[in-house]
């Protein structure tokens, strides 16, 4: 029996129960893949099913094939993985293990919220370095790290691509980072939940194997978010660490396992055109919002499956704009779910998506931007 929504997780969860329950709704709001998958993958999973496999756990870090083609595919054949229960449980280990009080935790803002809600968990202090900024390409700078980092810094989390942003660091700036963190003797969490989708992605990992860590997920590029599987990589002395007490021993899902296996091992042949499908569906949203007096998009092509709308000079709250879209069937994302200090500014658009929900986005645009002007959102939004 539910209990009244008057704790903040219920209310969360019954908002995201509802969005789960509409029938029919186009997902433009988590940078989840919803185009078909290779039939491979099904098929994988369904003959698990037929099998029985996993009536059995899986081996505690991953079935020995998964791992080998994750660090193949992630371009650190050297690196050591283990595979989670989705990138944020690689994350919630990590941090938990990593920080403690007396520490410091070295983020952008805007980053992903979860792992600094970890950090502060385990004690330590977050920094968040502003990078909402044109001057800057909307990333963070070697000068800017330089100079927040001292001898408490224990982390140095680095979403790259970013969400929201869709901005990718190169090899050069992540060398940089990495000369920095060594030099304090920091861990270097590069999170590279998105990189499948960028041009240029290059794993810290490579520049600073002893503390670089690389998170991965199957959520994105692989559309198995409801599937929960991701992994961490690093050097097998600090995978040693994490796996001494990790939040599930006794190992993931054996059907998003095999799904897992079947998407890696068909990426080559399916995951270009998932990619070419992506990039149109940016330039259609791009074009849409030129159209509209006001909104502009700060970062394009954008590295993620995903764009940044501005609606500041469109005399909008995003939360409005979110507002108009949902009894559209629509879900996009407002920017305080990232950050508190740029969110008034923007939405997030997710666009691994198909194309008939990306036309009914930009088709409706502009009607939606003048409702929201007008519209005060009644609910809380997450
Ligand atoms: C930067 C980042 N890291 C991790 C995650 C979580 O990924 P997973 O679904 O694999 O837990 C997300 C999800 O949106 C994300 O944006």
């Amino acid at each position: 029996m539910n209990t009244p929504a008057r704790f903040a997780f219920e209310e969360r969860n019954a908002y995201f129960d509802r969005l789960c329950n509409t029938p029919g709704l186009m997902w433009l709001g988590q940078n989840t893949n919803h185009f078909d998958p290779h039939p491979s993958v099904i098929e994988a999973v369904v003959d698990a099913l037929r099998e029985g496999s996993y009536h059995a756990y899986a081996p505690p870090a991953g079935f020995e094939e998964l791992r080998t083609l994750i660090a193949a595919d992630a371009g650190i054949p050297d690196a050591s993985v283990f595979v989670t229960d989705g990138a944020v449980e690689a994350l919630y280990n990590v941090c938990s293990n990593l920080c403690e009080p007396g520490t410091e935790f070295l983020t952008t803002d805007p980053s992903w919220a979860w792992p600094m809600h970890f950090a502060r968990k385990a004690g330590a202090r977050v920094v968040e370095l502003p990078i909402y900024d044109a001057a800057q390409d909307y990333k963070l700078t070697p000068a800017q790290l330089a100079a927040a980092v001292n001898e408490k810094t224990r982390v140095i989390y680095l979403v790259d691509p970013n969400n929201p942003l869709g901005t990718c660091h190169t090899a050069d700036e992540i060398r940089a980072f990495t000369e920095i963190a060594r030099s304090v003797g920091a861990y270097l969490i590069h999170d590279a939940t998105y990189s499948q989708f960028a041009e240029g992605f290059s794993p810290a990992f490579l520049h600073y194997p002893e503390k670089a860590i690389v998170i991965y997920s199957f959520s994105k590029w692989l559309g198995l978010a409801g599937m929960r599987l991701g992994a961490v990589l690093a050097r097998p002395e600090i995978i040693e660490r994490f796996a001494s007490a990790p939040p599930n021993n006794l190992g993931s899902n054996v059907l998003s396992q095999r799904a897992a296996i079947a998407g890696l091992k068909s990426k080559a042949e399916w995951f270009p055109e998932v990619l070419r499908r992506l990039r149109a569906n940016q330039k259609a949203v791009f074009d849409a919002v030129a159209a509209v007096p006001g909104l502009h998009i700060p970062v394009y092509p954008s590295h993620a499956n995903l764009l940044v709308i501005e609606t500041v000079d469109a005399g909008i709250k995003p939360e409005a704009l979110v507002a108009a879209y949902q009894p559209e069937n629509i879900m996009i994302r407002q920017g305080t779910y990232h950050t508190k200090t740029f969110g008034d500014r923007f939405v997030k658009v997710s666009l691994s998506v198909p194309e008939h929900w990306v036309a009914r986005f930009c088709e409706l645009l502009p009607a939606m931007v003048d409702k929201a002007r007008h519209l005060a959102p009644s609910t809380s939004l997450f």
